[in-house]
């Protein structure tokens, strides 16, 4: 709990290092569910999300250890339930639900939680595991699944979701026979369980293309892994800097993961040179208003919308952006528009009427990414905002304060 205070308007310029991926660490981290021994993760982002991802895992019981962006797990012996209050804290925990069905045979899960930006069904993994032999029996708030063994299954999806896709190749990596999903998600971080798991022992190939193909093993083991660089922080930070007319660089990412942004940025002006891991930017002297719609990887990515939506303020003329993943996704903009933005959202999209003078308000963060938005605003502001609602910042982003002061900011957490 707690709150930031930013004096706004001061350039931010610099070097920052990206950490490891939020969305990447929590499913690696319930992938080791599947294996038997001891797993050291390096790049692991020290988050909220993280630390609940653990307390999860140690109800399972399973041993945890985090310091340093390294964090060690030994799945040893697995059982037990998942805790509820953790579960319904974040939308992630629903991936137990994969690795636990093909390990114990039976999971019983509380509706998951997370982040207040759509209605989020569960209908594509559920669907998935009962094509792979699994009976799913809703009770109230709480799924229980039930499959002695899985078996394999050829499963198009309706839609290629990210989590669908992480579940179902964790649970047909121990069934029996081949799994096919089609229409698959392709983000980097469903290479990244890929490779994770087939570091275990597992059998699969075609993350990153819309068909994944899994052969399943009897029993897998452990490895060691990085996680790979977090795409939506880097980006968040490349925002920082052009919000603030700055010039900077991230370092440590994989600049073809940010493409879609990259080629927005240049669209309003920017300079933007990509280097063999680390991607810079440069302010130019006036941003161009931009057309976008998110959409799934190599689309658009949904967890940037609210920050481009806060670089819109500063861009000269009318830009539309079109949220095409979540149907909820532009709670942020009336507190963005307490900073003096000229934001308009309908059902679908944001349009933003710029460049608009901003001033310091006060406002509530609600979610991480309108959270993040709301940073970029304040940091663009004439005078000081206060962001409440810090916690939700903090589950994805690991000490945001303190690397924007590195980066000439002037914000302060006050804790209540
Ligand atoms: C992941 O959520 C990320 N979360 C999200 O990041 C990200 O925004 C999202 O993928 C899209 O990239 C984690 O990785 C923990 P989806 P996920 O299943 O897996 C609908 C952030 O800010 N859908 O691809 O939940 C769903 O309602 C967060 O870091 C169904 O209809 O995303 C949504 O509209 C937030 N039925 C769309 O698909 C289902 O069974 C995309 O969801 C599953 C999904």
């Amino acid at each position: 709990m707690g709150k930031f205070l930013v004096e706004g308007r001061r350039t931010l310029c610099g070097r920052v290092s990206i950490n490891g991926a939020k969305n990447s660490a929590l499913k690696l981290m319930v992938a080791a569910l599947l294996g038997q021994g001891s797993f050291k993760l390096k790049n692991v982002p020290s988050i909220t999300d993280v630390e609940t991802m653990a307390g999860v895992l140690r109800a399972l019981g399973v041993h945890v250890h985090f310091a340093s962006g390294h964090l060690q797990l030994d799945v040893s012996s697995v059982q037990g339930q998942t805790p509820e209050a953790l579960v319904k804290s974040m939308r992630a925990s629903v991936q137990v639900m994969g690795p636990l069905l093909a390990r114990l045979g039976r999971v019983e899960v509380a509706r998951p939680g997370g982040c207040n930006i759509g209605s989020r069904p569960l209908d594509i993994h559920l669907a998935g595991f009962e094509q792979m032999g699994a009976t799913i029996e809703v009770r109230g708030d709480t799924f229980v699944a039930r499959a002695p063994r899985l078996h394999g299954a050829d499963i198009t999806f309706r839609y290629p979701s990210v989590g669908a896709t992480e579940n179902i190749m964790m649970a047909a990596t121990m069934a029996k026979g081949e799994t096919i999903i089609r229409n698959a998600a392709r983000e980097p971080e469903i290479i990244d369980i890929q490779d994770f798991l087939n570091g275990m022992g597992a059998k699969i190939k075609g993350a990153g293309t819309p068909v994944i193909t899994i052969q399943g093993v009897t029993e897998l083991g452990a490895t060691d892994f990085s996680v790979v660089p977090d795409r939506i922080e880097a980006g968040t930070y490349l925002l920082a800097f052009l919000i603030t007319g700055g010039s900077g660089t991230v370092e440590g990412v994989v600049p073809e993961h940010l493409t879609p942004l990259l080629d927005l940025l240049e669209s309003m002006g920017a300079g933007v040179e990509i280097g063999e891991r680390e991607v810079s930017v440069v302010s130019p002297a006036h941003l161009e208003p931009f057309k976008v719609a998110t959409g799934p990887y190599p689309g658009f990515p949904t967890d940037m919308q609210p920050q481009v939506v806060a670089l819109a303020t500063q861009a000269r003329g009318r830009s539309v952006l079109t949220e095409a993943v979540f149907d909820r996704r532009f709670g942020y903009t009336l507190e963005l528009s307490k900073l003096g933005a000229r934001i308009r959202p309908n059902t679908s999209a944001v349009i933003v009427e710029g460049a608009t003078p901003l001033y310091g308000a006060n406002l509530v963060a609600g979610d991480l990414r309108g959270g993040a938005a709301l940073m970029l605003g304040a940091l663009a502001a004439e005078g000081q905002s206060t962001i409440c609602g810090v916690e939700h910042i903090d589950r994805g982003y690991e000490a945001m304060e303190k690397r924007l002061e590195d980066l000439g900011a002037k914000v302060s957490r006050v804790v209540d």
